[in-house]
């Protein structure tokens, strides 16, 4: 079994290396992925984008076994079974993994296009829960969650293969 991950921001990529260290096994970035045997088991880790995970489409012709996710949000948002459904993996395990982001303003190109106009979708809401504010709050100033003991779970559902 690896470890695969895409990551762009470096956050997804510190779970990968935290995941490796914790179980021994070996990590490969997407873009190293013909280093690795079509028939091997994977761990695949990846970052959210417009509930989308980033890098699995990738995998499709791979054996992934297992598929976590990194967002910012405290769990999947919109919600894991949408997160799931949107990404087709009904039939593996899914692990949802707190991430984290820049502050907006060092943030370049089409993505801080697409995190204005979100920022800017969710500041319209007329009703503005603690939840929404953390949310822009985010974006807006940065964030980073990424916390070893996020991997509990993942590293529960190893142990049992
Ligand atoms: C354009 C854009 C869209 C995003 N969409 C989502 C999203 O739909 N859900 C979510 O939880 N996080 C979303 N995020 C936040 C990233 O998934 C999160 O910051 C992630 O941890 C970054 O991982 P990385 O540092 O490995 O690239 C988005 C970020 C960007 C820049």
């Amino acid at each position: 079994m690896v470890i695969v991950y895409e990551s762009k921001t470096g956050f997804t990529k510190r779970y990968a290396e935290m995941l490796a260290k914790k179980t021994g096994l070996n990590f490969f970035g997407v873009k190293e992925l013909s280093k690795v045997n079509r028939d091997e088991e994977i761990i695949f880790l990846g970052w959210m984008k417009v509930g989308k995970i980033q890098g699995l489409d990738k995998l499709r012709k791979y054996n992934v076994k297992a598929v976590c996710a990194s967002g910012t949000g405290r769990t999947a948002e919109p919600n894991t079974d949408t997160v799931i459904m949107r990404n087709k993996i009904e039939s593996i395990p899914f692990f949802y993994l707190r991430g984290g982001c820049f502050p907006l303003k060092e943030i370049k190109g089409m993505d801080k296009i697409m995190l204005i106009m979100f920022v800017n979708m969710l500041k319209s809401r007329k009703e503005k829960d603690e939840k929404l504010e953390e949310a822009i709050s985010i974006i807006e100033n940065g964030f980073d969650g990424v916390n070893e003991e996020n991997l509990t779970p993942i590293l529960e559902w190893i142990a049992t293969r």
